[in-house]
Formats: C-alpha cells, structure tokens, sequence
C-alpha cells in the first residue's frame, strides 16, 4: 500500500516565507514520492476569520500558491476542507473518544486563556468552541484519509500527536488498525524562520515577507529587516544576522560562502547584504509569481480545481465514514 502525505493550510492571509519553508515546501517534496491529500483548511481559518471577502480571498490565494509552486491536482488529491462533510461528521464521533483534557492542553487555546490571566481578563473570554475544539477538527482531517505522514510545522506536533492517540483509542476499543497512526512530518532545519524583526515569521508578529510580492514591494520589505548599527568598513558576524539567517535557507552553499566571506572580510554594507538576499528571493519565486498572478486573475479555474478535488476526496472520505459508522455501531 503506498503511503499518504496528508496536510492542512489555513487560509488566513496570504501565504508568507515562513509557511514557504516550514509547510509548502516540505510537503511538495513528499508529494513526489508518497499518495498526497493536501487540504485547504477554511472551517479551521473561521475560528478566528468572521469577514466573508477576507474568507474569499485567502481561500484562492492559499489555492494558487500551492498550484504555482508546482502542486499538480492531476497527481494528488487537493481539495477545501468545507467540500467534504464527512469531516465533520468524524469530528463529533473523535470528539466522544476525545478526553476534554487533551483540548486544556492544546497550544492555541493554553496561550489564549495565559494571556486572558496576565491581564486579568475571564480565562475564557474571546475564545470560541471552535478554537478550543480546533485539534479535534484537525485529527478528523488526519484520520479520515488514513494518514500516514502529515507534514507540519513545529507548533502543530502537538495536534497530530493527539491523533495518534486518539487514532489508538479507537483502534484498541472497535478494531486492530482500523485507523493508520500519523507520524508528524517536521523539518527541523528550517522549523524557525527569522521575521523582518528576528522574531519568529508570523502573521500574528507582523513581520512576515509575502511569497509573491511584486519586485518592488519585495525589495522595499527586504530592507526593513533589521540589522545592527555596524558602519560599512566593520568585520560582521553572519551568524548573528537576520539578513544572513533567511539567506542560508534559500541560497545555495556557494552562494551562502561567498556572502559570509563579505561579512567577514568587512568593507560590506547592509545594503549589500540585503540586496544579495533580494535577488535570491526574485529569482527563486520570479517564475511562480507569475502563475500565481495568473492563477488569481482567474478564480474560476481556481474553483474549478478544488471542486474536481473534492469529488475525488469525497470519494474516499464516504467509504471510510460508512465503515466508521458500522464499527461504532450507527449503522449496519
Ligand atoms: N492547523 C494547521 C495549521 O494551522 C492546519 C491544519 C488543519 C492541518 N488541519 C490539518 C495540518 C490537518 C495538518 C493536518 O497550520
């Protein structure tokens, strides 16, 4: 049996570096060798977005990112979370073999009820039934393609260790390997990507660099990455650089010496840096930018390639579903 890559992107913006390197591109490369079921995880994203266009957009935008960085639909299964209602229906049945104090404990909704006491707020204020069961929702993606591997960034180990064990709960009550255990998939290289102000990328820290920027947009945000007060002629340490942090993950290694080399020598200023690690970006997304461009001055073949995917995931989902319902015992 070949082995399923599956994972979830949630659409809440437009994808960035971080989500480049941490998600995008490590799971492109498993689909090269693995069955892959890649997902765009809207009913996810409207934990926490309530406003339609932004829904809209960031639905199509995440879609056309994915397909210009080279997804091949025709070779994978790729498709909207919403588009498949078995999902949900396996989120309830998880959610009875779920212990309430897996959803205590999980990442997202621990710091937001940290937070609601550092300011003396109601532990549970601003937080939805949907964040707190959001893992919940996460491991009824996973197990109900019988995942195998899920590729993820760090954060999310977590809610995929909770589907192993849920998976195995299950298993152990209704049947032997019923559901397939996932392993999490986490590049550990790359698991912390330097944002603009060398705090980790994130759209909640504001300091992400956007995968498709327009080269001027793109060559303005690369000098807002901030660098130490050294004047030109000082020797720099590479190793203490933002600048220098996101050039070692998408330049090649001689690239990468020759720039330390300038550092070291001295006589090289930021500029230069910077400009270095700009062209590397241009080049590297140059040709992709363009089919995205393409791809979102024509949503209807955006939409026309998640409504196939979801036949396809469809397909799968409801034969597993009516084979959960029957070991649960709902139906014969
Ligand atoms: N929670 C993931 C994220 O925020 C997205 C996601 C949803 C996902 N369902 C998933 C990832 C299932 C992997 C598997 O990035």
């Amino acid at each position: 049996m070949s082995v399923i890559s599956l994972t979830g992107i949630k659409p809440t913006g437009t994808p960035h570096l971080g989500n480049y390197l941490g998600a995008i591109k490590p799971a492109l490369e498993l689909a090269n060798s693995r069955e892959a079921i890649y997902f765009i995880a809207d009913y996810h994203a409207l934990t926490s977005v309530h406003d339609r266009q932004q829904m809209v957009d960031s639905i199509r935008s995440v879609a056309a990112t994915w397909l210009a960085l080279g997804l091949d639909p025709s070779q994978c299964t790729f498709y909207k979370q919403s588009d498949v209602p078995e999902i949900f229906e396996l989120n309830w049945v998880l959610s009875c073999f779920t212990p309430k104090g897996f959803m205590n404990r999980a990442h997202a909704y621990k710091d937001k009820v940290a937070k609601n006491q550092s300011v003396g707020e109601d532990v549970d204020a601003g937080v939805n039934m949907g964040l707190y069961g959001y893992p919940c929702l996460m491991n009824a993606d996973i197990l109900l393609f019988d995942a195998n591997e899920v590729p993820v960034g760090k954060d999310q180990k977590q809610h995929v260790e909770f589907a192993r064990d849920i998976a195995t709960r299950f298993n152990k009550i209704y049947q032997n390997d019923f559901f397939a255990i996932p392993e999490p998939i986490i590049n550990e290289e790359t698991h912390v990507i330097p944002g603009l102000d060398g705090r980790k990328m994130s759209k909640s820290y504001n300091n992400t660099i956007e995968l498709f920027l327009p080269t001027k947009k793109l060559k303005k945000i690369v000098n807002k990455i901030v660098t130490n007060s050294q004047e030109m002629e000082e020797i720099k340490n590479p190793d203490e650089c933002q600048v220098f942090a996101l050039y070692k993950l998408f330049a090649s290694p001689v690239q990468q010496n020759e720039l330390r080399n300038s550092y070291l020598a001295g006589g090289m200023g930021w500029g230069f840096a910077k400009n270095a690690l700009f062209a590397c970006l241009e080049e590297l997304f140059a040709e992709a930018r363009e089919k995205y461009n393409s791809l979102m001055n024509n949503p209807t073949e955006i939409d026309a390639i998640l409504a196939e995917g979801a036949v396809k995931a469809r397909g799968l989902a409801t034969k597993k579903m009516q084979n959960i319902r029957r070991a649960i015992g709902v139906s014969k």
